[in-house]
């Protein structure tokens, strides 16, 4: 559905469905249950105090909740998106945790921006979650496009020993594909793999964990 791309799609859909709050693809706690050991891996291997964690295009999903209350390791965790409404979703969901965090250093952090134009320091974050919004920019017909240039501007925000991961319904023998078509168009260096996040009875969920190739970061 190429609505997904749309600004005004999201910008009408968070207003009506005020009452329906969702997680595309794998609920929060999944997400949460396999990310966790993974952060805390990479906080020792980056020896930082504080991990920061881009959710890219937050939506409503109770991903950046469920990780604040759960993850033991100190976070503070940016939700970016260009809908005001999830914003304000988030800041719901965030205010009512009432500081409530797994770990006292952690916070969170609100930003309305466009993910191909991310206000951010180049080599900010250690960790990027892309739940289901690159796939929701590769619905529009310059999809490839906008997903390179998403892509770009994520590779300058991460930090050389940083994780992009995204979780998506696509296929391997689809993404892994577009994953380094990219690299080659935006003349990008990373590794990619993907493990099955979840399967139920109509799809596999997975999850692709894309590494900086830190020699080649400016
Ligand atoms: C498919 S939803 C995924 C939401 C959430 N990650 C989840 O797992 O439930 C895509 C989200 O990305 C946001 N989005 C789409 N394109 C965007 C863009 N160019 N810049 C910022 N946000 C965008 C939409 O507003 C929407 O909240």
């Amino acid at each position: 559905d190429s609505n997904l791309s749309k600004r005004e799609y999201w910008r009408k859909r968070y207003n009506w469905d005020k009452q329906v709050k969702m997680d595309w693809l794998v609920d929060a706690d999944e997400v949460s249950q396999n990310l966790e050991p993974k952060i805390q891996q990479l906080r020792k291997k980056t020896g930082e105090v504080c991990l920061n964690i881009l959710d890219l295009g937050c939506g409503t999903s109770d991903v950046p909740s469920v990780l604040l209350k759960r993850c033991k390791t100190p976070v503070i965790i940016y939700c970016v998106d260009y809908s005001e409404g999830a914003l304000q979703w988030q800041k719901g969901l965030l205010e009512d945790l009432d500081q409530k965090h797994g770990n006292l250093l952690s916070n969170y952090r609100l930003v309305m921006a466009d993910v191909c134009q991310l206000p951010f320091k180049n080599n900010f974050f250690h960790v990027v979650i892309d739940k289901g919004t690159t796939d929701s920019l590769l619905k529009s017909k310059d999809g490839h496009q906008m997903a390179v240039s998403c892509m770009k501007d994520v590779h300058r925000v991460l930090h050389p020993l940083g994780n992009l991961w995204q979780i998506t319904d696509e296929d391997p023998d689809i993404r892994l594909l577009f994953l380094q078509s990219i690299q080659d168009e935006a003349n990008l260096k990373y590794s990619s793999s993907f493990e099955v996040l979840l399967s139920d009875d109509i799809n596999d969920y997975f999850l692709y964990t894309i590494k900086e190739d830190s020699l080649d970061k400016p």
